[in-house]
This record gives structure tokens, sequence and C-alpha cells, in this order.
């Protein structure tokens, strides 16, 4: 069965997305561990009341982003993970944790990557006036927001969204897609090929999400 450890800071709902899933049983995987880098992250409650194991390591003691990353890559090792999940973790990450997990390290986006990575990517695509926006899970690479992409999904931007509104509907399509590409880790069926992330599941697909667009009454 496949072995992950999530990384989180703030509300933790795609952890709680993922719990649900193999709970469900639509995702077979066990998370060995959850960490955190804010003691007051919520996440730290799900994983709680859940009963997964957790870690809180924060930047004040290891305010170095090498040294923090080690850190983390050694309680992932000693937790026996397979892949890192980030969900919602807002540090960098560093070839010290990369170089552990290669080509194992994924993270979730609130846009259609490479369209506005880094930060506040709901008010970017708003500033910018797309019509469609959405959210991508990817492999971490070193750069920002730039891995290889596993699984993308449309959410059209309507007249008089806010960022709170966009943001509500985009988090719906997140919870949606990050069981479903951790589920093709757990296939085993997942091929990276320089930028290229194929899994021959028709579902990995985004050609799926956008043959299927989400529409929402005005
Ligand atoms: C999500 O929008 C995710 O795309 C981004 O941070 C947010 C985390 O939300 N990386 P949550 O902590 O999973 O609720």
């Amino acid at each position: 069965m496949l072995t992950i450890g999530v990384l989180v800071s703030g509300s933790g709902s795609n952890l709680q997305a993922i719990i649900d899933a193999i709970e469900n049983k639509t995702l077979n995987a066990r998370i060995a561990v959850v960490i955190s880098n804010r003691i007051d992250a919520f996440a730290l409650e799900r994983a709680k009341k859940h009963n997964i194991p957790h870690e809180v390591v924060t930047r004040k003691e290891f305010p170095e982003r090498n040294a923090f990353d080690h850190k983390v890559a050694g309680l992932l090792r000693s937790s026996g993970v397979d892949l890192v999940v980030l969900a919602g973790f807002m540090r960098l990450v560093t070839p010290a944790l990369l170089d552990a997990f290669p080509e194992r390290v994924i993270n979730i986006h609130p846009s259609l990557l490479p369209s506005f990575p880094g930060l506040d990517a709901q008010t970017q695509a708003l500033t910018h006036g797309v019509k469609i926006t959405g959210c991508t899970v990817h492999l971490v690479d070193g750069g920002l927001d730039t891995g290889p992409i596993i699984i993308q999904a449309a959410v059209p931007v309507l007249e008089g969204d806010t960022v709170e509104s966009l943001s509500k509907r985009i988090l719906a399509e997140e919870h949606r897609i990050y069981p479903q590409a951790i589920r093709l880790f757990a296939m085993g069926k997942m091929k990276i090929s320089g930028r290229s992330v194929s899994s021959g599941s028709s579902e990995a697909t985004s050609k799926a999400s956008l043959e299927n667009p989400l529409v929402y009454p005005d």
C-alpha cells in the first residue's frame, strides 16, 4: 500500500479530502505522518481527530531552509513515506527534500499552471480577467510551481466573482483531483518523461475534466 506523508501550513481541507478518500476506500493509501510548519494549523486538529501521527517543525527551530528540509526529510523517511504530498504547505522546498524523494513530491496549486504561479493565484486570475481558471496537481521541482503537470481541472470565472467565491469553487475541484492524483501513484501507473506525465488512465487526463467542465448557473 502507498504510504504518504502530508505537509501542511493551514486549514488542511485538502488533507481532509485525502483522509475521506482513504476512509471511503476510493484511495488505497495510508497517511503515515502529517507535518506542519505552523503550530496553529487547523490541519493538525484534523490529523489528531483521525489518529494520524503528526509533527510540527517550525522556522524558529530551523531558520535555515536547508536544515528545515533535512529535518522534514528525516521524519518522512523514518515514517516509511513513499510519496510526499504538499497540501497548502507555505514554504518553498529545497533539494534537501527533493533529492530524498526524487519525483515523489507533489503539490496542488489553485490555478491552471503555468498561468498564475506563486501567491494569490485567484487574485491574479481575477485581475487578469481570465474566463477559465482552475487547479493543478504537479510534481515539485526546484522552481515556483514549475514542475511537470499531473492533473488539472477547469473552473469557470463567473461575473461578479470575488476572491472568496472563486477560491471556494476552485477548492471543491482541488478536493476532487488531489485524491485522484495520489491514486495514480498508488496504482503504480505514473510514467514521467521530462515534462510529460502519463498514467495510461483516462481519469488522469486534464482532457477529461475539460470535456466535462463544471458549469455553474448564473
Ligand atoms: C489550496 O488552495 C491549495 O491549492 C494551496 O493552498 C490552499 C490550501 O488549502 N496550495 P487547505 O489548507 O488544503 O484547505
